[in-house]
């Protein structure tokens, strides 16, 4: 039996343009931004060919909303998840509905707002150390900094490892090619170019064999008491839990591979649209300067002209939540570019979707970029608009428009954790630093997305001028 869906009138239609054989899935390798945002005005539900097989791709907010909550007859699964699966292995992020329940009650703790004062330090001291090198006149490839900087924060806080531990130094070393390989992966066609002795190849087999040693490394010594982390952080909240060393295993991955390119990607974007739009730049410098303490900020001098203390005073949460532009800057910087960008699911069972028959096995595609760029819920989509979320503007957006960190039981995990380190690094660096692109060939605005795993910036160059 087909179940029924409240939706009855969304538009149905068919992609244009599918190629004999390979159907529609050359367009969505070759060129997918240009290609997703010409689907959003073909109707709600669109159906593609990708080669012999029948997909769906959701364009509308509701419908999006729908496969997302409806855990009956939507799970994980597709084309997308099925290339990503083997390096997630049983994690939160790929297990099914019945078992991720249990998982999701396991690691949540790891995310209340208590755990944020211990990642809230390592956040601030780790965006300091990264662009405490910075010389003012430099030009610095910026996805180089945001990689190693986000590896760190994570592999600190979920591991509670000190700076200096060679586990963070190891993870942050690996993380560019291991994610730059699962990337390569996804996109490739045929599994045995996956196998072949390129140097790319033996890049990633090696950065695999890198993080699967560290995290290993870590576990085990947490087992044994041998580390120093007696923090109730994800190790030691896996261990309660009873979980065997494969789970938390294939756990701790999942957070590295969930959590570093997303947000990295992010703070480049950010840092990026900040380098293009100087008022806003130093707009967003004023308020760290205000919210921040002194140290933080680049402040040096107190008000009352003293010295600052030599410990930082603690950083919370609210204050974080005090810097209202560079988080606007962060919610346009993820409605322009959203890391998960393009992710699926798969049918369950019988369903009827915006009118449709969808047979299980059927795979449904998502794009948040698509929703984020429908010009009927954002005017002018592709203008970066750090003023659509003043509370007076976006009050009349439908909730289900936003998505960046998806929705249902399997939004993010730590939808939180990253907007806060990434307003955090934005903040800090903007307070400090002005960016600003090159002199050279390439203009100002062009910055080409690459939509690989996650959209990456790149090649991103900026030019560094001290604020001090
Ligand atoms: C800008 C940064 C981030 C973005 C845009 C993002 C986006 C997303 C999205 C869209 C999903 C849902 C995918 C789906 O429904 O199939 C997701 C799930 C997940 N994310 Fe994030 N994420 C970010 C940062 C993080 C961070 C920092 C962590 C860990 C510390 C993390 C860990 C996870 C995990 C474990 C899941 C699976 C959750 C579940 O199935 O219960 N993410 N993320």
């Amino acid at each position: 039996m087909t179940a029924p869906t409240a939706a009855a009138s969304h538009r149905t239609a068919r992609a244009p343009g599918a190629l004999p054989l390979l159907g529609h899935a050359p367009a969505l390798v070759r060129d997918p931004l240009p290609f997703l945002r010409s689907l959003a005005g073909q109707g709600d539900l669109v159906e593609l060919r990708l080669g012999p097989k029948r997909a769906v791709l959701v364009c509308s907010p509701e419908l999006f909303h729908q496969v997302l909550t409806d855990t009956r007859h939507f799970d994980k699964g597709g084309p997308l998840f099925d290339k990503l699966r083997p390096f997630l292995g049983d994690g939160l992020g790929s297990t099914p509905h019945d078992v991720h329940r249990r998982q999701r009650r396991q690691l949540q703790p790891a995310f209340r707002p208590e755990a944020f004062t211990r990642y809230l330090a390592v956040m601030r001291e780790e965006v300091l150390a990264a662009s405490a090198g910075w010389r003012d006149g430099a030009v610095i490839e910026v996805e180089q900094h945001a990689y190693p900087l986000i590896a760190r924060i994570i592999t600190r806080t979920m591991f509670s490892a000190d700076g200096s531990s060679a586990a963070v130094a190891a993870i942050a070393a690996a993380y560019p090619d291991f994610h730059q390989g699962i990337g390569r992966q996804m996109r490739s066609p045929f599994r045995l170019l996956d196998r072949l002795p390129t140097r790319a190849n033996r890049r990633f087999r090696r950065a695999c064999r890198v993080v699967g040693q560290v995290v290993d490394g870590a576990i085990d010594a947490r087992r044994r008491g041998r580390d120093t982390g007696t923090e109730r952080d994800l190790l030691t909240l896996m261990a309660g839990e009873g979980l065997t060393d494969r789970e938390m295993h294939d756990q701790v991955v999942t957070m590295l591979t969930g959590g570093i390119g997303t947000s990295a990607s992010a703070l480049g974007w950010a840092l990026h649209f900040l380098s293009r739009d100087e008022v806003l730049a130093d707009a967003v410098a004023r308020e760290a300067r205000a919210v921040l303490p002194p140290d933080t900020s680049g402040r040096t001098d107190r008000d009352d002209g003293s010295r600052p203390p030599a410990a930082l005073p603690p950083l919370t949460l609210a204050d974080v939540n005090r810097l209202d532009l560079a988080r606007r800057v962060v919610a346009e910087t993820l409605r322009y570019y959203p890391s998960a960008w393009f992710y699926s699911r798969t049918v369950t069972a019988p369903v009827e979707l915006a009118g449709e028959h969808l047979r299980p096995g059927t795979p449904v595609l998502l794009s948040p970029y698509l929703v984020h760029h429908r010009p009927d819920l954002y005017p002018e989509p592709e203008l970066f608009d750090v003023d659509r979320w003043l509370p007076e503007r976006h009050a009349g957006l439908p909730r289900q428009a936003y998505v960046p960190f998806g929705t249902g039981s399997r939004k993010c995990i730590g939808d939180v954790y990253a907007l806060t380190e990434i307003t955090l690094a934005v903040a800090v660096i903007a307070s400090r630093w002005r960016l600003e692109p090159p002199p050279g060939p390439v203009p100002r605005h062009l910055v080409e997305p690459r939509p690989w795993t996650v959209i990456h910036p790149a090649p991103l160059r900026l030019r560094l001028h001290s604020r001090a």
